[in-house]
């Protein structure tokens, strides 16, 4: 296309800039019956799966319908989500903190044809373009990161992981059977972009292999105390090589050390150590973020290592299918998979699961590791 200026004069950069207005204030954007109600709710209720109704003081209602996001999707999809909000909410909407879409209404005689409407609108490939769900005891959108799409450093794919780990879950997207609700998020590099580390299932991107190093270049690219002091486990060093007779600055790293996190490349584009094989994906349970009965808990290691089969990851899916299976068919009401897992015992937890526990789960990172050792003759056979 050709260029079609803004406005912008390249040559005086400075002149006519805005700057530092920050984001619009959230309550141009209300509707009339949240403005008019704010502060002031006395209760809600979870009508079915994905359609809520919060009642205020005054009477009033706002009836709320949440529908899945894919999170990554076109302008063309944004126009089509504004276009249902102009049919039925008078132009207002919302996104979720799991980046699921809700349309809101005061009017109870627009849920219906809402509903109908937005369940009927499917991809051509046939995937459903609204469902509605995500509510309650159930599985709701999932948090998830850049992938293959967009970012440098994954050991997996974003986008293609989550579709695939949906599809499979979608039931309990759609209803409200499990004990309680069920987070999974999902980061493809232990940067662990978003909430790996705190939810009920944990799909995370891994590498097992160690970085090549780029001698010729490194010291060009990289402030090199930077790339050593990046290392967890101090597995890197300064090092010279002689290469074509020059000798030149450059890194080594002791490989049995190296447990391949990728850090050192985030900072040094000269040590690369994405893989075909040697990347895959790690499983971690029990996670979660609320303060509802116990303490917020960290998510665990369960399962070590599946490879990457994309584009639709059949082990991964299978894996976390067969976790919330046995979870919800022996947890208690209320329990969290976290709650269930620290109640029944770990080692019951790997037996119910159906899940093999390798060494690779035993914690061996300095010294609180010890703490997650068993110092107690409690267990089960
Ligand atoms: C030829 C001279 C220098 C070179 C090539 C150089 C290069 C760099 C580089 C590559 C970084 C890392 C930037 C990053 O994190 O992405 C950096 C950071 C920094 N440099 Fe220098 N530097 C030079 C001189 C200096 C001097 C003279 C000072 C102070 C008097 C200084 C202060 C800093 C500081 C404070 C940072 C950290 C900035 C931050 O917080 O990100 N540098 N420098
Ligand atoms: S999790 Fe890692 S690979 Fe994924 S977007 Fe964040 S930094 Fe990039
Ligand atoms: S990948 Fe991680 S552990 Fe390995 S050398 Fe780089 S920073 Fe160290």
């Amino acid at each position: 296309m050709a260029f079609i200026s803004s406005g912008y004069n390249p040559k005086k950069p400075m002149e006519n800039r805005i700057t530092d207005i920050g984001p619009r204030k959230y309550d141009e954007f209300y509707p009339p019956v949240i403005a008019k109600n704010k502060g002031k709710w006395l209760y809600h209720e979870i009508l079915e799966p994905g359609i809520l109704v919060h009642v205020g003081e005054s009477g009033d209602k706002v009836y709320t319908i949440r529908v899945g996001g894919c999170r990554f999707m076109s302008v063309t999809h944004l126009r089509e989500i504004n276009e249902i909000a102009d049919k039925y909410c008078d132009g207002y909407l919302r996104f979720t903190t799991r980046n699921n879409i809700e349309f809101m209404t005061d009017k109870e005689e627009n849920v219906k044809p809402m509903k109908e409407d937005l369940l009927s609108r499917k991809f051509a490939g046939g995937s459903y373009k609204f469902p509605i769900g995500g509510t309650g005891a159930g599985v709701t959108n999932i948090v998830h990161t850049q992938g293959w799409i967009h970012c440098h450093t994954p050991a997996t794919d974003a986008s293609g992981t989550v579709k695939a780990t949906m599809d499979v879950l979608f039931d309990q997207f759609t209803d409200m059977k499990l004990p309680a609700k069920l987070r999974v998020s999902m980061a493809c590099c232990l940067n662990m972009c978003g909430a790996v580390h705190c939810s009920d299932i944990a799909i995370l991107g891994y590498h097992r292999k160690p970085p090549m190093i780029d001698h010729e270049y490194i010291d060009k690219m990289c402030e090199i105390p930077l790339a050593i002091a990046a290392c967890p486990t101090a597995a890197i060093k300064p090092t010279k090589i002689e290469i074509e007779g020059k000798e030149l600055k450059t890194v080594s790293v002791k490989e049995e050390k190296c447990m391949f996190c990728g850090n050192c490349y985030t900072m040094c584009p000269s040590m690369p150590l994405a893989d075909d094989v040697g990347d895959g994906i790690v499983l971690m349970a029990g996670g979660k973020i609320s303060n509802r009965r116990d303490a917020p808990k960290f998510s665990k290691v369960v399962v070590a290592f599946i490879p990457n089969e994309q584009p639709r990851w059949p082990t991964m899916t299978a894996t976390i299918k067969r976790m919330i299976e046995a979870y919800s068919k022996d947890a208690n009401k209320y329990e969290r998979l976290g709650q269930w897992a620290e109640r029944i015992g770990w080692e019951r937890f790997f037996e119910k699961c159906e899940l093999e526990f390798t060494h690779h789960l035993i914690d061996d990172f300095r010294d609180p590791a010890y703490y997650t050792w068993r110092q107690t003759t409690n267990f089960k056979f």
